[in-house]
């Protein structure tokens, strides 16, 4: 496990192994094992541009994982109190993001891909998309 002390709660950052050779690399992502959480959904985001910024929302009971496969980008996650950037820099590097915190994905490079692991469905309803809404959420569930 990589330093925490200056993520915001909720957030762990850490490399997946990658299992390289000649004929290239691989990363296995296993529930409860790599990651700390049952699957219930995967998406990858792909096809982006460095000045696109993606997410932008909070969640209150989802537990994600972010896992970097080629490419970077930075990651903006933010409890209300810590706002920390973390670069995705290299494949394999994963942040898991577990409870109310707002994120945001921007600077992708060409070619940036990222698979993303959530315990629950697509709820669109469940998505907070409002940065003032989610600070008083925080507010309010200190
Ligand atoms: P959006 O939430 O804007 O993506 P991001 O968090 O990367 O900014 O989602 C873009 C579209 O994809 C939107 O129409 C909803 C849809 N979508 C799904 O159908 N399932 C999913 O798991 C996700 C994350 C998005």
């Amino acid at each position: 496990m990589l330093p925490t002390h200056n993520l915001p709660k909720g957030v762990q950052l850490f490399d997946h192994d990658i299992f390289g050779d000649k004929r290239g690399d691989l990363v296995s992502v296993e529930q409860n094992r790599t990651i700390p959480f049952e699957i219930a959904r995967v998406y990858t985001i792909f096809h982006t541009s460095y000045h696109m910024a993606r997410g932008c929302h909070a969640h209150i009971g989802m537990q994600q994982a972010l896992v970097n496969i080629t490419g970077s980008l930075t990651l903006i996650v933010d409890d209300g109190t810590v706002k920390s950037e973390i670069n995705l820099d290299r494949p394999g590097r994963t942040v898991i993001i577990n409870g109310l915190v707002w994120r945001e994905l921007t600077n992708f490079s060409p070619g940036s891909v990222i698979n993303c692991f959530s315990d629950k469905f697509y709820d669109e309803s469940e998505y907070i998309r409002d940065y003032n809404t989610f600070r008083s959420l925080c507010a309010t569930s200190k």
